[in-house]
């Protein structure tokens, strides 16, 4: 197990960032995570569109006694603060439909030694809140937007919700949260005519264009390697259009490789987790919102933290009980391997 006083892994790393979940629920039905009808789930058979009456699929959402409260998910912050911990990403499902947000945001910025304090949310709901998330505290948001395109941003996303995600990132902008960025997934024959307007929009708004590969995280298994648009194509056909500088990270944990428009407005973002695992360096922690610890995205096991904290653990106890689990971490994903097992639950229940 890892020296008392830090989170280590068996495999040498060294974890700085948890990643916390506060809802497995969400009020889009994006169709790499949370398709919402059979013509979702199966649009990468070329059926989209002709299920039009398609069935709805219904999802079980974790019962609320199971959420962590405020008070539980401070806790498990602190302790893990503690131990190292220095970034701190709120997630979910949608994060904005926890109530009350912006009350855990003031407790967490509050705790010392955290350096950073983010949150990734699709933005449909942020502009109601944007303020109070700020004065609480929170300094950095992730917006997911994968289309600019009305219709298609529909179907992908499952709802009209373009209009609210621009204004809310463009309000987070005038408010001051920086860096901005906007993450799209890009799908093959989906969305991947629209990278390049992407691109141009995040340079009127001078921030940054992160591009994910499509991950098997999607509640309908429904992902195939050909779907996937590789960086490298990616970056090649962006290369093509705009005079791009690679912006040297020193952050070996990133998820994002990063290139600058030459004269200096906006940013672009790959992230190749499926043809350039970065899991050498990987130094992420997942807590969900139903209180499980998962030491990697594409994990089968999760580690049941909540039972713990609810069964009167000293701090100690949960010290020792989590760098056990930490020591445990994966080496790497197996994507795209013969011995591939899809993670236990899908993004929106792990907190992307
Ligand atoms: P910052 O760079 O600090 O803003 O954080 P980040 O890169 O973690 O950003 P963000 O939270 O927006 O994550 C972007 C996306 O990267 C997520 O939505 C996931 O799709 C993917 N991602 C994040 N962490 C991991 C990880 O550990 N493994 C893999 N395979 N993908 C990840
Ligand atoms: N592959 C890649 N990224 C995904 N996300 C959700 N599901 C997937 C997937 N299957 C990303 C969303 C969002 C974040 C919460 O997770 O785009 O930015
Ligand atoms: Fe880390 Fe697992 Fe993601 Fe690899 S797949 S970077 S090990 S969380």
């Amino acid at each position: 197990m890892s020296p008392a006083g830090s989170l280590v892994d068996s495999h040498g790393r060294t974890l700085r960032d948890m990643r916390v979940s506060l809802t497995d629920r969400c009020n889009f039905r994006c169709l790499y995570c949370l398709p919402e009808t059979e013509a979702a789930q199966n649009f990468y058979r070329g059926r989209w569109g002709q299920m039009p009456e398609s069935k709805p699929i219904t999802q079980e959402w974790v019962p609320k006694s199971h959420l962590l409260s405020f008070e539980e998910i401070e806790r498990v912050i602190k302790l893990a603060v503690r131990l190292g911990i220095t970034k701190i990403r709120l997630t979910g499902g949608e994060p904005m439909l926890r109530q009350e947000l912006e009350k855990l945001v003031a407790r967490i910025a509050a705790i010392p030694g955290i350096e950073d304090l983010a949150m990734t949310t699709n933005g449909s709901l942020f502009a109601e809140k944007a303020q109070a998330l700020r004065d609480a505290g929170l300094r950095r948001v992730s917006f997911s937007m994968d289309s600019l395109d009305r219709d298609n941003f529909k179907k992908m996303t499952g709802r009209d919700g373009l209009e609210s995600v621009l204004k809310s990132i463009r309000l987070a902008k005038k408010i001051g949260f920086a860096p901005l960025k906007v993450n799209a997934v890009v799908i093959r024959d989906i969305n991947d005519h629209e990278i390049e307007s992407l691109v141009e929009f995040a340079r009127g708004e001078d921030i940054s264009l992160r591009f994910i590969e499509f991950m098997p995280l999607d509640s309908a298994r429904a992902w195939q390697r050909e779907m996937v648009v590789p960086g490298t194509e990616i970056l090649r056909r962006l290369q093509s259009r705009f005079d791009l500088r690679l912006v040297v990270n020193e952050n070996l944990s990133s998820t994002s490789k990063r290139w600058a428009h030459a004269d200096g407005r906006g940013e672009i973002g790959i992230i190749a987790p499926v043809s350039e695992p970065f899991c050498g360096h990987c130094n992420r922690i997942r807590l969900t919102a139903d209180g499980k610890v998962r030491t990697c995205l594409f994990s089968v096991t999760e580690h049941d933290l909540r039972s713990i904290l609810r069964g009167g653990a000293s701090d100690r106890e949960l010290d020792r009980w989590l760098r056990g689990v930490v020591w445990q971490k994966e080496d790497r994903h197996h994507i795209g391997e013969p011995d591939f097992v899809p993670a236990s639950r899908s993004m929106s229940c792990i907190g992307g």
